[in-house]
């Protein structure tokens, strides 16, 4: 066969989900609820009252979902540990069971070939903890620590990698400022209180990682680095653009590879919030050299000042401030309403690439929601395909152009609970029927495993 784009030797195929996404089983064996268990009981907060009680049941399901993984040839599994499973009230006894159940998947996992790629926090915050504060009390972040070095514990001779936070921009901004996930707060100066502490909870865990695991692990970070344009040449737009960069992008970033917090960030907030949450100490705390980068791309945005004529347009509120707006999509979109630009995730990871040149990157998600009916056995998602085709091939120009990109894990594996969308948009390759909970590979997991065996277009 003839490739028109070839990967890199040894690139890592893989697909990516999370617990409260797809195991169900909120109760069994002990697991304690999470603040997940908690928004979705609140009327009007998820789509159709839609909870994760049963998801794909994959806690029940496991050996199944994994055979069909290796039929993919899946190299690399990405999933996230539920807190709650391990440690029912966040700090405190450990549920052995629920431990179980990790170091089955991750033999499971083994068995096949297939390397694990553990999440440590992928939004499901142990209730209990949230209602002594949460992310917004430092306390939350000595829990995690000690809940983070616990799975390092129990997997870490079997894991390569573990990435410690999943997408931290919508933890503390959609969490604590539009108010979309959980814990469902409408208060932007919460939001950077939380965006600091999860800073910190992920630099302190890296540290206590790395006295838990043998020095081969390989630990990183995951952030859904956003790729703004300005929406014209409007210097108001430009600003606005910058604005939305360092209080989305540069805020996760810049500690993490090292630098603090950027004076323009504290400049650029000074009516949102006054910092005073950065105790003595707690900038030299924030810098914890990590092995890579996880960056999870879906789509771009153009930003405008609500006040010039592009950002008087129909627009969206920007989480967490009210100097910038997006404009409304438009153009060809993916089925949840999102824009499909594939050439801004090669824009993206060559500014990520020119901030950190040494900086291995991995795409931790990229994929689409289409929702495209199961007829005579077969999910026909070419739809699907033609995003991800695009997607590999803007991945593909990035890696030309010398960005160290080592791997993709793709958006999901399984249909699956899409948070405030309940289980309206279909993510997967595999295809779940929510009342019989049958798994049907879709054309996309045919075509997916193509491009594995191949390792490449
Ligand atoms: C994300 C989450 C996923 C979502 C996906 C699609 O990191 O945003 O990891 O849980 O399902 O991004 O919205």
């Amino acid at each position: 066969m003839s490739l028109t784009h070839r990967f890199p030797d040894g690139f890592q195929w893989g697909t990516a989900t999370s617990a409260y996404q797809i195991e169900g089983a909120v109760d069994a064996d002990g697991r304690g609820a999470s603040i997940w268990d908690t928004f979705c009981r609140a009327p009007g907060r998820v789509l159709g009252g839609d909870t994760g009680d049963v998801a794909c049941d994959h806690y029940h399901r496991l050996e199944g979902d994994l055979d069909l993984m290796s039929r993919l040839g899946i190299q690399t599994y990405r999933f996230s540990v539920a807190w709650p499973r391990v440690i029912p009230n966040g700090r405190g006894p450990v549920s052995e069971a629920g431990l179980d159940f990790y170091r089955r998947l991750v033999d499971g996992l083994l068995e096949r070939g297939i390397a694990p790629l553990v999440t440590l926090f992928h939004w499901d915050l142990p209730q209990a903890l949230d209602d002594e504060g949460g992310w917004l009390s430092r306390d939350t972040v000595d829990a995690y620590v000690d809940y983070a070095a616990l799975v390092a514990e129990a997997l870490g001779d079997r894991v390569p990698s573990f990435t410690t936070f999943n997408e931290p921009w919508c933890s503390a901004f959609l969490g604590y400022a539009s108010g979309d996930h959980a814990p469902g707060h409408t208060d932007a100066g919460e939001a950077f209180r939380v965006a600091h502490h999860l800073n910190l909870a992920h630099a302190r865990a890296v540290s206590a990682l790395r006295c838990v695991l043998p020095s081969s692990a390989a630990i990183s970070l995951t952030l859904n680095v956003h790729q703004v344009y300005p929406a014209s040449d409007d210097p108001a737009d430009r600003r606005a653009t910058e604005h939305v960069d360092l209080i989305s992008n540069r805020i996760f970033l810049d500690p993490a590879l090292g630098h603090g917090y950027p004076d323009a960030l504290v400049d650029t907030t000074r009516t949102i919030t006054d910092w005073s949450f950065v105790e003595a100490g707690d900038i030299g705390a924030l810098h914890a050299p990590i092995d890579g980068l996880g960056i999870n791309y879906y789509t771009s945005a153009l930003i405008a000042d609500p006040a010039s004529p592009a950002g008087r347009q129909a627009h969206l509120a920007w989480p967490g401030t009210t100097k910038a707006v997006s404009l409304a999509p438009d153009g060809e979109l993916t089925g949840i309403g999102w824009r499909i630009t594939p050439g801004a995730l090669t824009d993206l990871l060559r500014r990520i690439a020119a901030d950190a040149p040494t900086m291995p990157l991995t795409i931790h998600e990229n994929g689409a929601a289409y929702d495209v009916a199961v007829i005579d056995g077969l999910v026909d998602d070419t739809v699907r395909i033609r995003y991800l085709d695009a997607h590999l091939r803007a991945l593909h120009d990035a890696i030309t152009a010398g960005v160290d990109v080592r791997g993709y894990m793709l958006w999901s594996f399984l249909d699956n609970f899409e948070w405030a969308w309940g289980y309206s948009q279909r993510f997967g390759i595999v295809h779940v029927d929510f009342d019989t909970l049958a798994r049907t590979p879709k054309a996309s997991a045919d075509w997916y495993a193509g491009v594995i065996a191949a390792n490449g277009l």
